[in-house]
């Protein structure tokens, strides 16, 4: 059955099948295949997308806006809006729907971008919230099938860090509907949440994934690719010093590498990251708690094996393809 996702949201990737997800990432690679022969696209001539953001960022905000005018839309940054201030979520969903043909949304409540979806009557694409990162996840796979030898159902993809985060669960969400062995490792109070992980489990089983979870790092022997993430997600910087306890013995260091046995596994990191000194948060963490590097290494960040930069770019592409296909003309 051909694939068609004109009109549907993007908002935890739950409910996209597993031929949907691997049409959005062959169109992704298909679009920047595109843009490096240096052709100007028109898929979404003539559409409006509005961008809402209550937390920061740099990649999703930048990755919206030049796949939109990439490919011929009109965009709008809004980060002071009456939504949910002066104007319930409901009314001004209905309001830029009228407007726009396209809704990104980043921010805390995964309610909110549920409720954007609910009544905005165009596609809402979930930029990140506090549960999920779905647009995040794709650029990742992109980058695992760019990098790693191996078909996606064969590859063993191990996260380490705070594994209960939006990385953590949309990861596991992407793994389990690819086909994907994933190994979540972080300390046991940091395990996702257990409805999420039973319900991933139940759907391995129909796509050959495998699940699993351990505290202990030598579960990181034959990954393909390990990916870690801040130890603090934004919203949560009141736990950093029990973050820092619990996750120093996960820091992505080059030992833990080797312990792969797979002199081709390759780094991943969403960024941003504390890998040095350079940051003021980084610093402040430094002055206080005296942890120079904190989910990784500087070593392991800026090594061969890293491939953390193709990710970001990866966002730009999947993100088009999401737009293109749900919004596109
Ligand atoms: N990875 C990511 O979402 O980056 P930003 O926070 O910069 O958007
Ligand atoms: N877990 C991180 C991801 C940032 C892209 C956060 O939510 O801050």
């Amino acid at each position: 059955m051909p694939v068609n996702l004109k009109g549907r949201s993007l908002l935890t990737l739950k409910d996209f099948t597993p031929d949907e997800i691997r049409y959005l990432l062959n169109l992704a690679a298909n679009l920047k295949a595109k843009k490096r022969a240096g052709i100007r696209g028109d898929l979404l001539e003539g559409k409006n997308i509005v961008l809402l953001f209550e937390k920061t960022s740099t990649r999703t905000r930048c990755a919206f806006e030049v796949a939109a005018l990439d490919e011929g839309a009109h965009v709008t940054f809004l980060s002071n809006s009456q939504m949910g201030k002066k104007e319930s979520l409901e009314d001004t969903a209905k309001v830029l729907g009228r407007f726009y043909d396209g809704i990104e949304f980043r921010g805390f409540k995964q309610e909110t971008v549920e409720l954007l979806a609910k009544h905005a009557g165009v596609p809402v694409w979930n930029g990140l919230t506090d549960l999920y990162h779905p647009t995040q996840v794709l650029a990742d796979c992109l980058t695992i099938m760019e990098h790693v030898a191996k078909p996606l159902n064969k590859v063993k993809l191990v996260y380490v860090g705070d594994a209960r985060n939006n990385m953590g669960n949309s990861l596991m969400i992407i793994s389990a509907k690819l086909g994907m062995h994933f190994v979540g490792i972080a300390p046991a109070s940091l395990f996702p949440e257990e409805g999420l992980v039973n319900e991933m489990r139940e759907l391995a089983k129909s796509t050959g994934a495998k699940i699993e979870f351990s505290e202990d790092i030598a579960a990181v022997d034959g990954a393909d690719a390990i990916y870690t993430d801040v130890w603090v997600s934004m919203g949560e910087e009141a736990q950093f010093e029990e973050r820092i306890k619990l996750l120093t013995p996960y820091r992505v260091t080059m030992d833990m590498m080797r312990m792969t046995h797979n002199p081709d596994c390759i780094f991943l990191h969403c960024l941003p990251s504390f890998h040095d000194l350079e940051t003021t948060v980084g610093r402040e963490i430094y002055e206080k708690y005296g942890v120079a590097e904190q989910e990784v290494t500087d070593e392991v960040f800026r090594a061969p094996c890293s491939k953390v930069f193709d990710e970001a770019e990866n966002r730009m592409h999947t993100i088009k393809a999401v737009m293109v296909a749900t919004a596109g003309r």
